[in-house]
Order: C-alpha cells, then sequence, then structure tokens
C-alpha cells in the first residue's frame, strides 16, 4: 500500500454540479491555473505528481492538453482492451495507488464523479482541494456528499473572474 498522501482536486457549482454532456460546464482561466498549479507543484524536483482519472475525464480533456504534461497520467477502466499512448491504465483504483513509486511525490484524483464517489470512501484519502464556484451551472454530473471526517477547512484563497466569484478550499 502507497504511504504517499492522496487528495481528491474538484470544482463544483452551488447545486455540487461538476460535469455536462462529459465536459467542464464551466471554463475559468483561473481556476484551469490553479488546478495545474497544485497538480503539478513538487518539493523534491526529482519527483511528479500523479493524476488519476476514470475513462471519461480522459476522454472529456482537450486532445491538446492530454495527457496533462509534467504529471504521471493514469486512466482507469475495466476494458482490457483500452490502450492510451504515454498513460498507465489500470482496472482498479487499488491497483492505481499501489503502481506509484519513489518517483511519485503526491497522488491526486482528478476524477470524475464515478471515481471520486468510490475516493471518497477510500481509508488513505488525505483530504480534498475544492473550488466552490459562487453560481449554478446546467450539470448531469454531480459531486458526491463529502464525509464529515473532512472537517479541518481551510480557505487558501478567494478569486473572481467575469464577475463570478470562487473560493478555493482545503478540506482535511
Ligand atoms: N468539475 C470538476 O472538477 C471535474 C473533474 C473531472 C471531471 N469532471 C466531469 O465529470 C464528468 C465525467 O464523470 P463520470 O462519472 O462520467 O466519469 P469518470 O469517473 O471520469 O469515468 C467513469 C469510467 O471510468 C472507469 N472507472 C472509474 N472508476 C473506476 C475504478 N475504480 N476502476 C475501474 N474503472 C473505473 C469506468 O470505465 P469503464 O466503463 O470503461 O470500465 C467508468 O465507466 C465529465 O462531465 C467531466 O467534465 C468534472
Amino acid at each position: 500500500m502507497s504511504n504517499k498522501e492522496i487528495y481528491i482536486i474538484v470544482a463544483v457549482d452551488s447545486k455540487n454540479g461538476i460535469g455536462k454532456d462529459n465536459a467542464m460546464p464551466w471554463h475559468f482561466k483561473k481556476e484551469t491555473q490553479y488546478f495545474k498549479e497544485i497538480t503539478t507543484t513538487v518539493k523534491d524536483p526529482s519527483k511528479k505528481n500523479m493524476v488519476i482519472m476514470g475513462k471519461n475525464t480522459w476522454y472529456s480533456l482537450p486532445e491538446k492538453y492530454r495527457p496533462l504534461k509534467d504529471r504521471k497520467n493514469v486512466v482507469l477502466t475495466r476494458d482490457d482492451s483500452l490502450k492510451i499512448e504515454g498513460v498507465e491504465v489500470y482496472k482498479s483504483l487499488g491497483y492505481a495507488i499501489a503502481s506509484a513509486g519513489d518517483d511519485i511525490e503526491t497522488i491526486f484524483i482528478i476524477g470524475g464523479a464515478t471515481l471520486f464517489k468510490e475516493s471518497l470512501t477510500h481509508p488513505n484519502l488525505t483530504g480534498l482541494y475544492i473550488t466552490f464556484i459562487e453560481n449554478s451551472y446546467e450539470c448531469d454530473t454531480y459531486f458526491p456528499e463529502i464525509p464529515a471526517k473532512f472537517s479541518n477547512k481551510q480557505l487558501i484563497k478567494e478569486e473572481e473572474e467575469n464577475g463570478i466569484k470562487f473560493k478555493f478550499m482545503l478540506y482535511k
């Protein structure tokens, strides 16, 4: 079992919506930049972080941005035939986490809803980086309820873009 820190990172709207038609319902440069910064930054420059995502989230990423650079990309599917160049594909979250070797600093679970739901019950989940977007959008995919044990809530920063406010929080 990996002894690394494992975080969920997600952005939710005011009704916990996270996606629509297998895409993000919104686009904020500051939010995208924050996601990149949090998931890429390492303390030890000889290491990288790992990002784990479900198959749908992989295909939701614009082709020119995938694999997400400077991070080890891992995709989960139960489809044995799925091969993606430059990406490791695993059948379960457990296998993906166990695959993280000494070259990996922190593990980030980046979505989508199916994978978030399972990850929230993982005994080694360290915490959640949650961006609360203070607006509502048409969504068909929602973030599950956050377990009460993540009661230490830290405001990292507040931002505004195109008149919409959002809060970057860390729950541990
Ligand atoms: N707002 C945000 O921060 C955020 C972040 C990420 C994604 N999203 C949005 O979320 C939506 C996608 O969510 P989703 O729930 O449809 O898809 P998803 O979780 O990305 O992918 C679901 C698929 O991934 C595979 N999978 C997931 N967990 C697995 C596990 N533990 N073991 C093996 N395979 C696993 C399965 O593939 P197989 O069926 O092939 O077995 C499953 O059908 C999109 O709209 C996307 O834009 C939003």
